[in-house]
């Protein structure tokens, strides 16, 4: 069943400018572009996104990195996408990533790890719903 997953690119990997490479990746791995924009998100915004991290540790060091410069919010579409899409970004420390994925390639560390996938459907279409109106999936 074709269905829905969605991602940010982070303020690092935009800083380093990895947004072309990181698309190429995506794109070469079947995903279709639904919906995408440059965009920063506010304090609340990070907040309000990362909300079920709220009691973590690093929640304060993960709000200030997310919103020190733009992303690059989209909803991407393909066959099983959550879980496709978690496999090409690769484990959330790029030091334990497999070799060709995402954040093998473009991330430097645990916090600043170049791309954010949604970790179920359910999350998926909150989070699509977040950065974007109806009118603007395609
Ligand atoms: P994401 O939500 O961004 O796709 O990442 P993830 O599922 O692989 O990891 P998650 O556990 O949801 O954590 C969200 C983000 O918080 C930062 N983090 N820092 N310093 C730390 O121990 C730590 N742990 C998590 C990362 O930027 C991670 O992507
Ligand atoms: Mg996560």
């Amino acid at each position: 069943m074709t269905n829905r997953t969605f991602t940010m690119l982070k303020p690092d990997a935009v800083e380093k400018g990895y947004i072309g490479a990181i698309l190429e990746k995506i794109n070469a791995a079947g995903f279709r572009i639904v919906a995408m924009k440059m965009t920063q998100m506010t304090k609340t915004d990070a907040e309000n996104f990362y909300a079920v991290h709220k009691e973590r540790p690093f929640f304060g060091e993960l709000v200030e990195f997310m919103t020190r410069g733009p992303i690059v919010a989209a909803i991407l579409e393909k066959e099983n996408a959550v879980e496709d899409f978690r496999k090409l970004i690769g484990a959330t420390n790029p030091a334990n990533a497999e070799e060709g994925t995402i954040r093998k390639l473009y991330a430097t560390s645990m916090g600043e790890n170049a791309v954010h996938g949604s970790d179920s459907d359910e999350n998926a279409a909150i989070e699509g719903a977040f950065h974007f109106a109806g009118r603007e999936m395609f």
